[in-house]
């Protein structure tokens, strides 16, 4: 039997297209949503991130108000930062950019934003409110990989879908939220035993892991949906945890590194810029 084509998401023009539906909506309201921007350091990945959050909300016409603090910032100081803002009528939603230095209670963070400010959705109150069915913000993230999914045009019913993943406040709601497209999701880390069996047996395998070129062809299913989350700045480049020219070779549908899920995340981000500030 002949290798189906297979097909390389272009996360680019698939947000672009999503970016363009909030400016949309954002030019019909007399108030223009707000995005405040917490960084704290030097990582050089996350100003990349922070930097392409500040270009599409400057194409949305949403304000962008950016707080880089340094390194050796104490605990207190962010949170009178965080309280602050949760204050000002001008900000609608708080992203605090992850990974945050050593010295930081990241649960402790997260929890001082204003939940009707929390973009991520890492709120636990949000948390607890998804995991409830209630509405609330999904995480930018998962609503990235369920429009991928989306577009893979593929019948999902029963699916198998291996998550890899090493930091779970990213997929706290992962399996809830994607709930209604009935898949059979397992999430597990990196160092399971069992690791190459089961991202094997995946007709859907999402790594997140965070090291470059870590799924080979080895360990992928034919035919497979593969979704790569994880970013690596290798030098100058950024590199995906999918070894991408080996693995393309057999997946039915690849997302490449860069291109493909960062793009989405950030387009899904601005939507829940958006929604927040029509909720508060
Ligand atoms: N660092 C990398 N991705 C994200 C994200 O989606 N949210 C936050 N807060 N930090 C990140």
């Amino acid at each position: 039997m002949t290798q189906q084509q297979t097909i390389i998401f272009d996360g680019q023009k698939a947000a672009q297209k999503i970016l363009e539906e909030i400016k949309s909506k954002v030019s019909s309201k007399d108030k223009k949503p707000g995005l405040a921007a917490i960084l704290i350091g030097d990582d050089r990945p996350s100003h990349i991130y922070v930097k392409n959050k500040e270009k599409a909300c400057q194409f949305c016409d949403i304000t962008f108000h950016k707080y880089f603090l340094e390194e050796n910032t104490p605990q207190k100081e962010l949170l009178c930062c965080i309280e602050f803002l949760n204050k000002d009528p001008d900000i609608d939603a708080i992203i605090v950019q992850l990974p945050l230095p050593k010295q930081f209670d990241v649960e402790k963070v997260i929890s001082s934003i204003d939940p009707k400010k929390d973009v991520d959705g890492f709120h636990p109150q949000t948390i607890k409110d998804i995991m409830a069915g209630k509405p609330g913000i999904n995480s930018a993230l998962v609503q990235a990989i369920r429009e991928i999914l989306k577009q893979t045009e593929q019948d999902l019913n029963g699916k198998k879908m291996i998550l890899v993943s090493n930091c779970d406040i990213f997929y706290n709601t992962f399996v809830k939220e994607l709930e209604d497209l009935m898949l059979d999701i397992e999430v597990i880390f990196s160092d399971n035993k069992k690791l190459e069996q089961k991202t094997k047996s995946a007709e859907i395998l999402v790594s997140a892991v965070g090291k470059a070129k870590f799924i080979t062809r080895s360990m992928v299913k034919k035919d497979a949906i593969v979704i790569d989350v994880g970013t690596s700045l290798v030098g100058k480049k950024f590199v995906g945890d999918v070894n991408f020219e080996e693995v393309k070779k057999i997946a039915s549908f690849i997302t490449p590194v860069p291109g493909g899920v960062g793009p989405m995340t950030v387009a899904m981000l601005l939507k829940n810029v958006y929604e927040l500030s029509q909720n508060n």
